[in-house]
This record gives structure tokens, sequence and C-alpha cells, in this order.
């Protein structure tokens, strides 16, 4: 067993009501996901992470939780949960699900109960005022939808506090019951075999006036409490940490190795998509350079895109405006502080500066993760409502309902340019030149090379700003990354100490490296050090 598998794992993330669907009701469940099992080991996944599945009313996808106890019943019973795990790991794969700690939906009997009476026992388990003008520091979150972060609630002339929506109630995390509470519901999922959680939203746990409400000492005193539940009771499983901050903030999540053994690192998404735009690799480098180091058994985890809008939250105003000008011309494309198009579009669906993505992604410290269905290409349909459009149907084949169904889907799969019949598992999986195979590949080279376990990284000065040209070393083994953001060819300069002999990962062959190197158009090379 080693309990530090992931800090060089590759993740990927499933919605399992869009994965796929095993008995015909239209929604995907998680019997479908353990009949993909043999397809997510054939990409080289090594964790899958799957969006919440307890009972929920929908208002946001499941993360408005009504019970934390179980599994709804679109995606089946905690027996197929179990055997899901048990399959996944005789896959070698394992599984984290999200634990949505910082509210609850309106529905929750805790909130159900805590509204009804001033006088309820669970009044205390949410944060409640007789005015809606504290914490005035705080910003909200979802901004195209709620004009405050607090409601009011007419029968008890109380207002709730909730940092999402209006029907996503905020937890008191002052209440130590509330806490004894949300131990237990970690202690019942891995009890169950799970291998960790990816924590939902965890900066907002703990409000105080003059703050803005994020980052506080005491949410981290929470967050350590959990973590030290989970390393006593259930050493090798993880808490990967959804804080969508800059990487100073973030940082104190990895505590002294004692707090998240994993943090999504946010800010380095959007500027892979200014850097592949500008064709210049400078808002990545500052970026990277301004991300401090972590304890040795913490490892960030990067990613291109996930199941929410492309967020452009840290990012400046500046910058925001210019990624929207860039990357959602129709006004439809943005929603709240980001962007809700998926990897292929945003990219134009241009083969070149996909793998040029991936390449930065399978490169740069951190485990990756991918979002289901972008190591094909698939498409998004920005009719539908919110994120939703980037939740569709998994594309696995041309046939109707895109093999995601017998039924008649929750949502229709993506026709078009991008839709099934074109991009699908089946026609890319068999064919060396697809782009599912490309990635497959940039997967077992990474996974076959210790370098890529670390967590830190050398950028060179190769005299070129649109090559991003770094070091990865770790274990003894150096690698020489170059990617060329530019529509032309570029030449780098090689600095002295690292002219010498390489092998060429994609070329399998070796070459010698001299004082310059020509790479042609969003091309990119992966050198190891003979
Ligand atoms: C996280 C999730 C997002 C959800 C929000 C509220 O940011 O990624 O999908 O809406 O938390 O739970």
């Amino acid at each position: 067993m080693n309990n530090l598998w992931y800090k060089n794992a590759v993740f990927y993330e499933i919605s399992v009501r869009a994965f796929k669907d095993s008995n015909g009701d239209g929604h995907g469940d998680l019997r479908g996901i353990t009949e993909k099992l043999d397809y997510l080991q054939t990409l080289g996944v090594d964790c899958i992470w799957i969006m919440p599945i307890y009972p929920s009313p929908l208002k946001d996808d499941g993360y408005d939780i009504a019970d934390y106890y179980s599994v709804d019943k679109t995606f089946g019973s905690l027996d197929d949960l179990k055997e899901l795990i048990r399959a996944a790991h005789e896959h070698n794969i394992r599984i984290v699900m999200d634990l949505v700690l910082n509210h609850t939906s309106d529905e929750h009997p805790w909130f159900v109960a805590s509204r009804s009476d001033r006088n309820s026992p669970y009044r205390d388990y949410y944060v409640w005022s007789d005015t809606d003008q504290k914490y005035k520091d705080t910003r909200i979150i979802f901004v195209d939808t709620e004009p405050s972060n607090w409601t009011l609630d007419e029968k008890t002339g109380q207002y709730y506090w909730h940092r999402f929506y209006a029907s996503q109630p905020d937890l008191n995390f002052d209440n130590p019951k509330v806490q004894e509470e949300m131990l237990n519901v970690a202690r019942f999922w891995l009890d169950l075999g799970i291998d960790g959680f990816r924590a939902d939203a965890v900066p907002y746990l703990i409000e105080r006036e003059g703050t803005n409400c994020e980052n506080l000492p005491e949410t981290h005193d929470y967050l350590k409490k959990l973590r030290a539940f989970m390393e006593e009771n259930y050493p090798g499983r993880i808490l990967l940490c959804e804080a969508n901050q800059y990487p100073e903030d973030v940082r104190p999540y990895f505590g002294d190795g004692d707090e998240f053994h994993m943090g999504f690192h946010f800010p380095i998404m959007p500027r892979i998509y200014m850097a592949l735009k500008k064709g210049r690799f400078a808002d990545m480098e500052e970026i990277m350079r301004r991300t401090p180091a972590i304890p040795e058994n913490c490892q960030w985890c990067t990613f291109l895109r996930n199941h929410d809008e492309l967020t452009l939250e840290m990012v400046t105003p500046e910058e925001r405006q210019w990624m929207w000008e860039q990357y959602a011309p129709e006004p439809r494309m943005k929603l709240n502080m980001g962007i809700r198009r998926r990897f292929a579009p945003l990219l134009d669906n241009d083969r070149r500066k996909m793998e040029l993505a991936n390449s930065i992604l399978f490169t740069l410290p951190g485990s990756p993760i991918i979002y289901y269905g972008d190591e094909i290409g698939m498409g998004d349909n920005l009719d539908l409502f919110d994120r939703n459009g980037v939740r569709t149907p998994m594309q696995w084949d041309n046939v109707p309902n895109a093999g995601f169904s017998t039924g008649k889907p929750f949502i229709e799969p993506i026709k078009g340019e991008l839709g099934y019949e074109r991009v699908n598992v089946a026609c890319q999986i068999n064919n060396p030149d697809s782009f599912f195979r490309s990635v497959k590949r940039m997967i077992a080279l990474r996974k076959s090379h210790a370098a890529f376990g670390g967590s830190g990284m050398k950028w060179l000065d190769a005299g070129n700003p649109a090559v991003a040209a770094y070091i990865r070393e770790h274990d003894g083994e150096t690698v020489l990354i170059l990617n060329n953001l530019s529509d032309a060819a570029e030449v780098v300069n090689i600095p002295a100490e690292y002219q010498t002999t390489y092998l060429d990962l994609f070329a399998g062959q070796n070459i010698a490296v001299k004082d310059k190197l020509t790479l042609q158009p969003y091309s990119y090379l992966w050198l190891v050090k003979k």
C-alpha cells in the first residue's frame, strides 16, 4: 500500500448522471460507471472523482444535499456503490466523492427543523441573523442569480446565510454539533470504502465580522480535525481541497502536511488559456513562480476544465474582460465570473492547441484531472441552463443516444460538429491518430517517468517568449519540457547546462540537444535527460 499514491496519479471527474445509464431510465448511474471501468483503465486513470450522488432536490445538480447517508435512487443504491468501489479497486482505480460541508439543501431535515421555529434544537445548525447587514465584506459567488448572501425567512422573521443559491443554507460550523455531524458523514462513506473526498467550497465554513469570511483560522482548525480523524482511522484515504483562491491563500490548506493532501490549482487554469491565445507563456510563469512550495506529503491538482464554468475569479478585472472577449464571443457563453464552455469548443476544436494544452496539463507540477469527455474532445450545449451545458451525456458511440442510454436520456446528447455522431469513444479508441490516443499516450508517458511526480519546477530562460520551457526533476530523473504556444515555428536557446543527450519521449529516439532547437507551430517536446 502506497499512502502517497495521489502524488503522481491521473484523476478523472465524472458527472454520474451523464456518464452511462445501465438500466435504461435515462439517467447515468453507478452501475454504468462500473461497466466502463475497462475504458477508464485503458485511458490510464488512477482515481475517479464522482460528483454528488446524495438525495437532492437538484437545485444545484446535487450540491444541495437533502440526506448525507444514502444514494439518490436514480444513481442506484449503497450496494451499487460498494460494488463500484470493489470493481474499481480490482482495476487499480480509486474513487473519491464530493463531501459538501459548507451547506445543505433547504430541504434537508436539519434546515426544515431549523426554520420551523426560532427555538428549534436545529436553529443553531445554520447561520441566522435579525439583519441582512452582517458580514458586508463578503463577496457574492453566484452573481448572476443571487442578489445577497442573506435570505429572509418570512415565518421566523430572520435572515439565513448562504454563499451559493438561496436554496443552499450554510451550516454553522461554530456549532460543535455541526462539526461532529460532518465527521460522522465522513466516517459513513469511509467505512463503505471510499478512498477520500473532494471537499467542496471549504473556504467558507466560518463567518466573522470585519473579514471577507473566507479562509479564516477557525475554518482551518476544523479542517485539521477532519484530517486528523482520517489520518488516525483511514490512512491512505485523501482530502482534495476545492478552494478557488490565489496560491498563497491555498497554501495554508496544506498546513504542515496535516490538513489537505491535495488542492486544486485554480489560478494556473485560465492562464493556460491566456497563454494559448497570446502565444506567450509569461502569465503562466508569473503564477507558478508565485506558487509557494508545499509539504512533501502534499500535491497540487491541475485541470483544464471541470463541471463548473471556467472560472475567472483568480484573474484581474482587465484579464477577465480580455478572456471574455477572446473565449466568450456570445453573451450566453458567460456565466457568473466565468465561461460556460467545454475544452474542445474553447480551443476551436483545433487539434494542435488541444494537444498542446494537454501537454501543459500533464507536465506542470501536480496530479492532473480530466473532465469526462474532454479526452475525446466532446462539445457543449449552450441552450441548456447555467452549467448544465457542460454536463451532457458522454459520447460513447454514434448510435442513437450516443450509446449513453437505451431509454430517453435526461438531456439529449450533443449533435452537430462536436456531437456524438462525429466525436465519440468508439471511433477514437482504436484509431491510432485520434485525440483520445494522444491523451492516452501522454498519460502513459507521464506515468512511466518519476520526474513528473514532484511538486516543483524550474523555468528555463530559453530566450523566446512564445515557448514555455521548463525542467521537471524528481527521484533522480530530469525532464526538459518545451511547449511552443505560437502559430509559427520558433527557435529556443538551450542553456549550456542542459545541452546534452535526451530521449524524446514521443519520437522514442535519442536526440543530442545543442545550443539551439526549432519547434514547429503549437508543438511540444518532452525530453528525458540520459
Ligand atoms: C462548488 C461546486 C459547484 C457548486 C458549489 C456549491 O463550487 O464545484 O458546482 O455549485 O460548490 O456547492
